[in-house]
């Protein structure tokens, strides 16, 4: 199989449309693979080579047939076009047509038709002309990427160019509006998302010679609304809107960063978001609200929440280049004001495809859903109210409810930490039946469960991060040190919390305050309930505050 990809863009390898094309090949190729198929990819970039204007003298058709008189590249592209398979016509849009440099290359096909007019009928009533080699069996694929917000009724002409050059229907189209976003490593979440549906676009043009209508149906979904991109492209150039004059790079990056607010995540609050950029000495505030977004140079609005950053570290962390939690947790940066945003960020201005993204990392594959704590609590709130009340039924119906708890929890994926608690505790409730005895068990049980939460800190992982770093971003939330620190203190809290309960418990009986226990021992893990709720809150915020230091 014999692949030629021309490559139209006056911008050569830096073409933004060429993104789209190696996606595609990409998933062209990798089915081939599969099959152990042979493939060759031969490029031809038309801004690296020499193609002159076709001179209109019809040599090619009367003196020299099917040679042309110009002596450049065009021979090469004849002679590949002739050999190949496939065609992949990779193109930006011009003026809505394809650039000069491809209408070149187009109007020097001249030496590979016949000159006679052709009988067969191509449905325009145009006429046409017969080609002097055997084309029939090519198959084309136009990619292209335009620069306004949308590829529909934008590409009218190249269709209908394309439909007398190479014939209605014998060819496919990935068109895609917002094309200049390709070079933005700031959205290459949303670009790449765009460009895996393109591979993919690829992979099933290898088995079917077509594109899926879902596929096609994605391909034709907009990056970004248009509000939303229009804004950002106006941004970019770096002009201000009222005075013509260029703008400070800061500036432009913040209106850009604004452009990307998602007023749909608009929640009745208005928000005033304040970049204080260390290096620049600049403040900008963004105003988010129920319309949309707005910047303001002057100062004169109230912030709501306030970074403070070197100019630098914030753009590296729009270009992926370090993880915004984990930039703020080392303190490249610090917020101050209301942390909710900060927490919400992605809903504010990630991309549907961030959001999506994080979805579906939060389902694994099996469609199980995340690990839930739960799974682990179900087992021992039954053993401590069970046993407490009725040493050798309660045991029983423990037992019942652990070997229940895979059924009932099936939906969700287990870790270490309730295997760990349905062993123990089905260990327990068997001595509390046979000996006839709670008190022991359920004490043993408060130390066991302590240790858990004390031990998984010397782990990579503290016990609460286990089920709650899903919410987090699921394993990057490891690199993220304020999510760490703050469930590393949590689970020495807890931990410390149920060792302790074991021997205040124990004391508590030898001097015969037993009754109290179930009073005390429910009250309080209520109230670190409590403390939990407000402290994964507070000390996140307090140390992006800085106030640490
Ligand atoms: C001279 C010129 C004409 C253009 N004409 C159009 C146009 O008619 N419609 C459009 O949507 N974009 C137009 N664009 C934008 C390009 O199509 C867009 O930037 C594209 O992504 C460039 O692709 P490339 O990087 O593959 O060359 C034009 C750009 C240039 C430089």
């Amino acid at each position: 199989m014999k692949i030629l990809l021309i490559n139209g863009s006056p911008k050569g390898k830096g073409s933004n449309s060429l993104k789209l094309t190696y996606s595609f090949l990409e998933g062209f190729k990798n089915e081939f693979a599969c099959n152990g198929e042979e493939i060759s990819v031969d490029e031809l970039h038309i801004a690296l080579m020499n193609i002159g204007a076709c001179k209109g003298c019809f040599a090619c058709w009367q003196r020299t047939p099917g040679i042309c008189c110009i002596k450049d590249d065009m021979q090469t592209i004849i002679e590949r076009q002739i050999e190949a398979d496939i065609i992949l016509w990779s193109f930006p849009l011009y003026y809505f047509n394809v650039p000069g440099i491809l209408k070149n290359v187009i109007d020097r096909q001249l030496p590979m038709n016949l000159p006679f007019m052709s009988s067969g009928q191509d449905g325009y009533g145009s006429g046409s002309h017969d080609a002097r080699y055997d084309m029939e069996d090519k198959r084309h694929v136009l990619i292209s990427t335009c620069g306004f917000y949308s590829a529909e009724g934008n590409y009218d002409s190249v269709l209908r160019m394309f439909d007398h050059f190479l014939g209605k229907g014998n060819y496919v189209t990935v068109f895609c509006g917002q094309g200049e976003l390709f070079r933005v490593k700031e959205l290459s979440a949303r670009t790449d998302e765009y460009l895996d549906t393109v591979k993919k676009a690829g992979s099933e043009y290898a088995v079917t010679g077509m594109i899926s209508d879902e596929t096609d149906t994605i391909l034709r979904t907009l990056l970004y609304p248009r509000d939303v991109f229009e804004e950002m492209a106006d941004a970019s150039w770096g002009i201000s809107k009222t005075t013509g004059e260029k703008e400070s790079d800061d500036l432009v990056f913040t209106r850009q960063m604004a452009a990307l607010y998602n007023k749909s995540a608009y929640d009745g609050k208005d928000r005033v978001l304040e970049m204080h950029y260390t290096d620049m000495e600049h403040t900008y505030q963004i105003q988010l609200g129920k319309e949309g977004s707005n910047v303001f140079t002057d100062g004169s609005l109230i912030s709501t929440t306030r970074i403070d950053t070197p100019f630098e570290v914030w753009s590296a962390i729009s270009r992926g280049e370090i993880g915004g939690a984990e930039a703020l947790g080392k303190q490249m940066y610090t917020v101050s004001g209301d942390f909710s945003l900060m927490i919400d960020w992605d809903k504010f201005f990630g991309s549907n495809a961030t959001a999506k993204k994080a979805e579906k990392q939060s389902k694994n594959t099996a469609g199980q859903k995340d690990p839930s704590m739960m799974t682990m609590l179900i087992s021992w709130i039954t053993f401590w109210i069970a046993v407490s009340i009725n040493p050798e039924a309660g045991a029983v119906i423990t037992l019942i409810v652990v070997a229940a708890v895979p059924l009932i929890m099936r939906n969700h994926k287990f870790v270490i930490w309730d295997q760990l608690s349905m062993v123990i505790v089905a260990i327990l409730s068997a001595i509390a039946n046979v000996s006839g005895t709670g008190d022991i068990p359920t004490n043993i049980g408060y130390l066991a469960f302590g240790l858990f939460w004390l031990l998984s800190c010397l782990t990579k992982e503290p016990l609460c991060a286990a089920y709650v770093k899903y919410n987090y971003g699921g394993e990057r939330a490891h690199q993220n040190p304020l999510f760490m620190k703050t469930n590393y203190i949590l689970a020495v809290a807890w931990g410390s919390l149920y060792v302790l309960t074991a021997v205040w418990t124990f004391l508590l009986r030898k001097v015969g305050f037993g009754n109290v226990l179930i009073i005390v021992n429910n009250m309080i893990p209520a109230l670190m309930g409590v403390f939990t709720v407000w402290f994964e809150k507070w000390y996140p915020a307090w140390m992006a505050s800085g106030k640490n230091n």
